[in-house]
């Protein structure tokens, strides 16, 4: 082809025109289409061996940062943000113009094929300042409702787009099977039917929003398989215990336990699917040919694609990066989350293709299910998504829905007459350092990948949603961190706790024995001692060991990591809506002999299913 045919080729597609069709017009559903597969073919065979592994680099932002001319150079598929990787300042509006930098460049290729940008909005935008931040998986995994965690799904794809950006690595489907693993927040439940009924919620929300011009966000089921069944203990990274770990386990059981929600999320429509870090039965998911061609691609029909975890190529053990890059593509996987390492997977693997290691239609497969993607979403045709509603990002409509979430979500442990509130002119005692500190109440992957401690995003702790709440002739005194008085004498009505997890995300956050600190205890002591009645809140990703917490609050309320909007919560407190939340995961006694799930009856304090409903 002539330059200025290709030139003019470019043009065609970037327009959408090329194939005299819509745009948009592949189906989001994964359903084969004809036109679509007729464009994928026709780019592929225009490209020579560096676009097609170009196609394959996924890059994060703070290192295509330091060669931004790369994208082109190297023809780059695809840029991430990792957790907390945000432009400067860190406003919906920097977030759309910065990826609309990034995706000029890729458009000026000779082929133009537009890149995909992918963000981990797990709970909401969360990287985002100002972004809705919804509860974390393991809250709307209480409130049960799939419906609500599509509306929370559709408002987050909508942030998304609205920051230019294409790719979810949403929803997780784990079924994390140990409380003491630092993911446990980031799956709904331990047990596979409620996965499989609130990740399809998801989903369905997530593809039902479209752009003016009809492109979607592409979400993904992560992590490919198994991520939620390792053994403390077991993890392969040096710094977690049982995050990274190995899920010992029957094909049987793998099977019932963690493959079905990846069957309905791809029945569903989902089209990417990102392979765990974890390995079965010792071995590792990255270089898994069965699980992935076979079992994934061959008997689930999947036809998206397959993404690596960050790194996760280079962190499976193995003798060289070749033998590591080799394996990985031969089992399927079709984009590496190469990260900083972009460089060294772009040489290896064109040495490996041209030394017949991994052979050329194991390529043309990878590349031709990342463009079949890039159109079903509607990439070619609306490169930048953004138009004209990034001021909708962390809206009041949507702030709405999240504290709806919030207010389903939260688990009513123990009730001994203490919530709701009544009466008149209540005396209200506020403290624990949960309870004005939006770091603790949104959790990990919040602005920062760890989360964060203070004012980290706008929104309402749950001091300032009772202060704005409460009844006239109510009245409110906070115990601020650091005081170690309470003022006055008197009893209060209500003394209010909320004990708080620090954040973490991931491996981070394994923990041996989750519980709560000696320092929250003796708070609720002290809170006791001066109250009529006493509740506890708990901000956590996991059931955490109450200790002797019972015998001091009257009632104790798991309210996970809620997110921003705290008038959830003070809307149950006040009994403006009832508690309906149950808990997704066995709450055990204690963790000195836990062995994961199923949690012996012995060791159980609140079942599966437990929460006191107040309709
Ligand atoms: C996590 C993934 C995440 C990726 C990109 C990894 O550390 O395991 O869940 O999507 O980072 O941020």
């Amino acid at each position: 082809m002539s330059v200025s045919a290709l030139k003019m080729s470019r043009l065609l597609i970037m327009s959408g025109f090329y194939f005299m069709s819509s745009p948009g017009s592949g189906s989001a559903g994964g359903k084969p289409n004809l036109d679509v597969e007729k464009k994928v073919d026709s780019l592929l065979n225009q490209m020579s061996l560096d676009e097609k592994i170009g196609q394959m680099t996924q890059v994060n932002k703070l290192s295509i940062d330091k060669n931004p001319q790369h994208i082109k150079e190297l023809y780059i598929g695809s840029i991430l943000s990792g957790g907390g990787e945000s432009p400067r300042p860190n406003t919906p509006q920097s977030w759309a113009d910065m990826t609309r930098a990034y995706q000029q460049q890729a458009t000026e290729t000779r082929l133009g094929i537009p890149l995909i940008y992918g963000v981990d909005a797990v709970h909401g935008h969360g990287n985002v300042y100002g972004a809705v931040v919804f509860p974390h998986n393991i809250g709307l995994g209480a409130s049960r409702d799939p419906e609500l965690i599509a509306k929370i799904a559709k408002i987050t794809s909508k942030e998304v787009a609205a920051t230019g950006i294409h790719w979810n690595f949403s929803p997780a489907v784990s079924v994390a099977r140990n409380l003491r693993w630092g993911r446990t927040y980031e799956g709904y439940s331990e047990n596979t039917e409620l996965v499989r009924a609130l990740s399809k919620g998801y989903t369905s929300g997530l593809l039902s929003f479209t752009t003016e011009k009809g492109s979607r966000v592409l979400g993904t089921a992560k992590h490919f398989v198994g991520d939620g069944g390792t053994v403390w203990g077991s993890s392969h990274n040096s710094q977690f215990k049982i995050d990274q770990g190995d899920t010992p386990l029957s094909e049987q059981d793998l099977r019932t336990i963690h493959l079905p929600p990846y069957k309905d999320l791809i029945e569903e429509g989902i089209q990417s699917v990102m392979v765990s870090y974890s390995s079965w039965n010792q071995e590792f998911m990255h270089r898994h040919g069965y699980l992935i061609q076979d079992v994934l691609k061959g008997e689930l029909g999947f036809d998206g694609l397959v993404v690596s975890d960050w790194l996760g190529v280079f962190w499976q053990d193995g003798e060289n990066d070749a033998i590591k890059i080799e394996n990985s593509i031969n089992a399927g996987i079709d984009m590496v989350m190469a990260v900083d390492r972009y460089a060294d997977f772009i040489s290896i693997l064109k040495n490996l293709v041209l030394t017949g290691r991994v052979p050329m239609s194991r390529i043309d497969d990878a590349v031709r299910r990342i463009l079949r993607v890039k159109y079903r979403v509607g990439l070619f045709s609306d490169p930048y998504y953004t138009s004209g509603f990034t001021e909708e990002v962390g809206s009041a409509a949507h702030r709405k829905v999240a504290r709806e979430a919030i207010s389903k979500s939260a688990v009513l442990l123990k009730n001994n007459n203490a919530v709701p509130f009544s009466g008149k002119n209540r005396r209200l005692l506020v403290a624990g350092k949960g309870a004005n500190n939006m770091g603790l109440q949104c959790g990990g992957w919040t602005i920062n990948w760890q989360g964060g401690d203070g004012d980290i995003t706008p929104g309402d702790t749950l001091l300032n949603a009772m202060q704005v709440s409460i009844p006239n002739g109510w009245t409110i005194n906070h115990l601020a961190e650091g005081q170690k008085e309470i003022d006055g004498t008197d009893l209060y009505d209500y003394g209010v706790v909320v004990a708080a997890e620090d954040p973490y995300a991931e491996g981070f956050g394994d923990k041996l024995q989750p519980q709560l600190k000696d320092e929250d205890l003796a708070l609720l002591a002290q809170v006791k001692a001066r109250s009529k009645k006493t509740i506890l809140i708990i901000y956590s990703g996991r059931p955490v060991e109450i200790k002797n917490a019972d015998s001091l609050a009257d009632a104790i309320i798991a309210a996970w990591l809620p997110g921003t909007e705290g008038l959830g919560l003070s809307d149950l407190l006040l009994g403006f809506k009832p508690f309906t939340g149950k808990l997704p995961y066995t709450w055990p006694k204690s963790f000195a002999n836990y062995e994961g799930y199923p949690v012996s009856q012995d060791n159980t304090l609140f079942p599966f299913g437990h929460g006191i409903q107040t309709q």
